[in-house]
């Protein structure tokens, strides 16, 4: 999910997320950022598959790149398919208190949503600069497997609970949207093949 961007600081936030600690080095290397695939990437209409155990590897090389892609977008969320790679895994990060607080979901699911909903506006990394009103389930209920194995369920509200929504969506090929209108949807999808064509072109 796309940030506004206040108050980031994307030096300091890579080398928060190069030691993985909150008193980081400051000699650490800034890790490289990854490529954000963009609509219509095939990717991003996919589902996902699974991790399993044999993925630790590749999960323990692929979270810190995804987290300095994101500060660096900057994002509050962002999803494996997102940077090309077929997995169900996000990385968030609200920066409650403009501090870093990152979340590494792992094979996350919602394992319930309230009755009541509520619309914000939204944007996504993967439809840079398109932001429209989305309205989801207000709360959910969370399962996921953290970075050492263990699993965990948590109860989100407000900005978190959209946040969280919004990156398993991408886990199932859906982006944001898919939850509007058809016809508010192709005319931000028009409007993003246009700037991409005028970019294009120089
Ligand atoms: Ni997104």
């Amino acid at each position: 999910m796309q940030g506004d961007g206040a108050g980031v600081d994307p030096v300091g936030r890579h080398r928060y997320i190069a030691g993985m600690a909150a008193d980081a080095d400051p000699a650490l290397p800034i890790l490289p950022t990854l490529p954000i695939l963009v609509v219509p990437e095939p990717l991003l209409k996919a589902r996902a598959r699974r991790v399993q155990p044999g993925d630790g590897a590749l999960i323990r090389d692929l979270v810190p790149r995804m987290f300095a892609t994101m500060y660096q977008a900057p994002g509050i969320g962002l999803a494996a398919p997102q940077v090309g790679v077929d997995l169900r895994l996000a990385v968030v990060d609200l920066m409650p208190g403009e501090k870093p607080a990152p979340l590494v979901l792992i094979n996350p699911e919602i394992l319930a949503v309230s009755e009541e909903t509520a619309t914000r506006e939204e944007g996504c990394l993967s439809l840079p600069g398109q932001y429209a009103d989305v309205t989801r389930p207000a709360r959910v209920k969370l399962r996921y497997v953290d970075p050492e194995g263990a699993g965990h369920e948590i109860e989100a509200e407000g900005l978190f609970a959209a946040c969280l929504q919004h990156e398993v969506d991408h886990l199932d090929g859906v982006l944001f949207v898919d939850h509007l209108s058809p016809l508010k949807r192709n005319m931000i999808l028009r409007r993003l093949a246009k700037e991409r064509r005028l970019k294009e072109a120089g």
